[in-house]
C-alpha cells in the first residue's frame, strides 16, 4: 500500500462512514482512510444470521465500502483473539487493505466490553489479538493507541506496550499523543483535557526506528503535519479533517509528493459524489446520509450559509436524489468555488 499512512484520516464514530470517506477521497487520492470502529462481536453475530438476505445486508451495513475508497483500513474493536481473527478474515475477504485494532477509545461502553484504551494495561492480550488477526487475514495489522492510561503513563510504560505488541506482529502504530483518564473523564474530555505530548511519540520513533510510527492528536493544518513529519513516519488527522475537509486539498502534493494537475475545489468534490449518490439511491439509501457530511465543505466565503441551508433543505427530503448534488455543484461552479 506504499506510504498512504504518511497522511491518514482518523477513525471517528458517526463521522468516517462510507460517505464521508468517499468525500475525502475526492480531496486526497493518496491518503489512507479508516472506517469507524466496528465491534468484532457485531460482525460475528451478523455472519451467523441464518437468513442470507439479512446476513448480507447486515454485513454490508457494517463493513461495506465503495472501491474508490482504497487504500482503506478497517478499524476493529474487541479483546478476544478468536473474534478479532474472524473479523480480520472477513476484512480480507471484502478487500480491505489492512486492519487496525482500537486501543485508544476511552468510552465507558467500550470499557465494559474490556476493550479500547483499557487494553493498554494488557499488552500481552493486544499482542495475542494482533497475532491472531494477522494469521487469519494475511493483512497488515496496525494498532491505534494512546500514550498511556491513568497511572500507566510513563514513557517506559508506553515503550513496554509497543514492544510487546510489536512482538505479536504489529509494525505500524498510530499514537494519539494524549493519555486517557479512564476513571474520571468522558470521551470528549479525553480528547481535549490531557495535554498533548508529541515529544513522547518522537522519542518512540527515535528509539524504535524499525517501527512505523504515526502521530495523531491536535493537528490542525498541513503545516502542522509537515512539521511533525520531520519526526515521525505518518500523521493522522481526525476532527480537523471532518470539520474542514477542503483544508486538506494540498495533501497529495505537499505530503504524498504527487504531481496534481488540479487542486480539488468544493464544486469538484460535490460533483465527484454524484456517481456514489446514484449507487446509494439504487440501494435504497437516503441522500441525507451523504449530504450531512457536506455542510462543512464550504466555509468562510460569502453565501456559504445560504448554500448550506439550501442543501440541507433539499437533501433532507425523502425523495431527494443525486440531482440535488448536481444543482449544489453547479451553484458552487458559478461562483468559482
Ligand atoms: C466523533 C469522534 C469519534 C471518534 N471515534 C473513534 C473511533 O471509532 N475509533 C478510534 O480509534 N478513535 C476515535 N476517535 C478518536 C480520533 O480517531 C482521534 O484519535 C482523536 O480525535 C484525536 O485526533 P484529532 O485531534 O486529530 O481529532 C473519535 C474522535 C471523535 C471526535
Amino acid at each position: 500500500m506504499s506510504q498512504a499512512y504518511r497522511f491518514s484520516v482518523a477513525p471517528m464514530l458517526d463521522c468516517t462512514d462510507r460517505h464521508f470517506r468517499v468525500l475525502m477521497r475526492q480531496i486526497s487520492q493518496a491518503s489512507l482512510l479508516y472506517t469507524e470502529m466496528v465491534v468484532a462481536q457485531a460482525l460475528h453475530h451478523a455472519r451467523r444470521d441464518p437468513d442470507s438476505a439479512s446476513r448480507s445486508a447486515r454485513l454490508e451495513r457494517l463493513i461495506g465500502f465503495d472501491p474508490i475508497e482504497h487504500p482503506l483500513a478497517l478499524q476493529l474493536g474487541g479483546d478476544e483473539p478468536s473474534l478479532l481473527a474472524e473479523a480480520a478474515e472477513l476484512a480480507a475477504e471484502r478487500g480491505y487493505d489492512e486492519v487496525n485494532l482500537n486501543v485508544g477509545c476511552p468510552s465507558e461502553k467500550v470499557q465494559q466490553g474490556r476493550f479500547g484504551a483499557c487494553l493498554m494495561a494488557d499488552p500481552e492480550r493486544v499482542a495475542a489479538c494482533v497475532e491472531a488477526m494477522g494469521r487469519a487475514s494475511g493483512l497488515p495489522v496496525t494498532v491505534k493507541h494512546r500514550i498511556g492510561i491513568d497511572a500507566l503513563d510513563s514513557y517506559a510504560d508506553l515503550l513496554r506496550f509497543v514492544d510487546i505488541v510489536a512482538s505479536g506482529g504489529a509494525r505500524r502504530f498510530a499514537v494519539h499523543a494524549r493519555k486517557a483518564w479512564l476513571d474520571g473523564l468522558d470521551p470528549k474530555q479525553n480528547r481535549t483535557i490531557p495535554p498533548l505530548r508529541y515529544d513522547l511519540v518522537h522519542r518512540l520513533k527515535q528509539e524504535r526506528p524499525a517501527l512505523t510510527i504515526e502521530l495523531n492528536g491536535g493537528l490542525d493544518s498541513v503545516d502542522d503535519c509537515l512539521s511533525q513529519l520531520q519526526h515521525v513516519d505518518g500523521v493522522m488527522v481526525g476532527r480537523a479533517a471532518y470539520a474542514h475537509p477542503l483544508r486538506w486539498a494540498a495533501v497529495d502534493r505537499l505530503i504524498h509528493g504527487r504531481t496534481c494537475p488540479t487542486v480539488p475545489k468544493a464544486s469538484t468534490v460535490v460533483r465527484g459524489l454524484v456517481p456514489h449518490a446514484r449507487q446509494w439511491q439504487q440501494q435504497g439509501g437516503r441522500l441525507w446520509a451523504m449530504a450531512r457530511h457536506l455542510v462543512h465543505l464550504v466555509e468562510g466565503v460569502p453565501g456559504a450559509r445560504h448554500w448550506r441551508a439550501q442543501l440541507t433543505r433539499e437533501a433532507g427530503a425523502r425523495s431527494a436524489g443525486p440531482e440535488v448534488l448536481e444543482r449544489a455543484a453547479l451553484q458552487l461552479e458559478e461562483r468559482g468555488l
